[in-house]
């Protein structure tokens, strides 16, 4: 048809297209270290016992299928803030948290984005060289300029935090920097304690826009712990924008159950925040599916249920970092070129391997082993039957 005829044929996700092209591949041993996505010890991805237990109820419990609120379940949003926050905490004591439901982590960006863009059209947005493919993509998309910041140190394996500091010093104010609140996609690469402390002074004397991604809490040190950056940014008494996502800590992957929340200095301010972004969600989609959000909800509220999601949460983390320091063990004794013990450093899912695109395609071609052309490897879908086989291709391209 004419009106296609200057369509171009759009290149493939970095990230999805690498599952698409693993799923035609016809070869019977292939392995996907691609996406994140947490695979158990058989190589399935884990149905938790606390997300049955409350699909279960919602099964007796199920009701008619009305429209949730542009902003979502209020009983959901209620636990996403209590799971951030606790419920002693200042600022949900005083209502001044605006949380709407989202679809994944990714639609409370784009939720965020949209609506900063309408306050702040001319503010630049910075995202950590390098970052989830998705970031430049979600905020180029609602309209800003996106540049961006030093981050990752190849040669150290970790955060280059002076050039990233100095940068932070020079950008404009109210630019919007987007940081991972924990488990750095694609790098594994966090900031400590003390370096969160020294970034949150300097943005809060710069007047800079903090958007703290986390999409991987609990697969690092903890629940509580992986909210630390949260928690040192929101003692600033400063703009805070925070995208959750259950994908990956509930096993929910496709219930797309996510929130984003912002911080904001009274709860008047709060009913002004939260009015603009249920105006961004019934513009881009209405309001929010429900399923995932009551299984959250369930969980988090209710003592036993949480105590065992808790607990699986960290039989994912631990199991995540005994596959590290197996594949660390693996590669280093199959070959002496590179020491391959920074993976264990490495906080998360993934690890930045240091292979480069080529590699990566050979991988690919000869071993039939899929991983994303930056070299990033999903640890969370090795096990102890394939680790050999992702390790032997590793060693066989170097
Ligand atoms: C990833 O980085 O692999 C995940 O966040 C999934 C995605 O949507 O890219």
């Amino acid at each position: 048809m004419k009106l296609f005829n200057d369509v171009p044929l759009a290149p493939d996700d970095a990230i999805l297209g690498v599952v698409e092209s693993y799923k035609n591949d016809p070869r019977d041993e292939k392995v996907n270290l691609s996406i994140g996505i947490y695979s158990d010890a058989e190589g399935k991805v884990p149905v938790l016992k606390a997300v049955k237990a409350a699909e279960a109820y919602l099964f007796e419990h199920s009701g008619p299928r009305v429209y949730l609120p542009m902003q979502g379940l209020g009983s959901y949003i209620d636990c996403v803030q209590k799971l951030l926050f606790t419920e002693d905490h200042e600022l949900y004591q005083t209502g001044r948290l605006a949380t709407v439901q989202s679809l994944g982590g990714t639609g409370a960006l784009k939720v965020g984005a949209d609506f900063l863009h309408s306050i702040k059209p001319n503010s630049k947005v910075y995202v950590s060289k390098p970052t989830w493919n998705n970031h430049i993509a979600i905020f180029a998309g609602a309209g800003f300029e996106v540049e961006e910041y030093p981050y990752f140190d190849p040669k150290t394996k970790g955060v280059d935090f002076a050039a990233f500091f100095k940068k932070m010093e020079e950008i404009p104010e109210e630019s919007i920097v987007v940081l991972h609140a924990c488990c750095h996609n694609p790098t594994g690469a966090d900031l400590s304690t003390e370096q969160w402390q020294q970034l949150a002074d300097l943005f809060k004397a710069r007047n800079l826009i903090p958007f703290l991604d986390m999409a991987y809490q609990g697969f690092s040190k903890g629940i509580r712990e992986d909210a630390e950056a949260i928690h040192i940014f929101a003692a600033k008494e400063m703009p805070v924008f925070i995208a959750t996502s259950f994908s990956k800590s509930f096993s929910l992957y496709s219930e797309r159950i996510g929130a984003l929340t912002v911080i904001t200095s009274d709860k008047e301010e709060q009913e002004r925040v939260t009015s603009q972004l249920k105006i961004m969600v019934r513009a881009i989609y209405s309001s929010p599916p429900s399923y995932g959000a009551q299984i959250v909800h369930y969980v988090l509220a209710n003592d036993q249920l949480r105590a065992e999601w808790e607990a699986e949460l960290t039989q994912m983390r631990d199991r995540i970092k005994s596959m590290r320091s197996k594949f660390v063990e693996l590669l280093n004794s199959k070959q002496d070129k590179i020491d391959f013990s920074f993976i264990n450093d490495q906080a998360g899912m993934f690890s930045y391997s240091g292979l480069s695109a080529d590699q990566v395609a050979k991988m690919k071609k000869d071993y039939a082993i899929y991983t994303v052309d930056t070299g990033r490897i999903c640890i969370a879908a090795l096990n102890d039957q394939n680790i050999e086989l992702a390790a032997n291709a590793v060693v066989n391209v170097l």
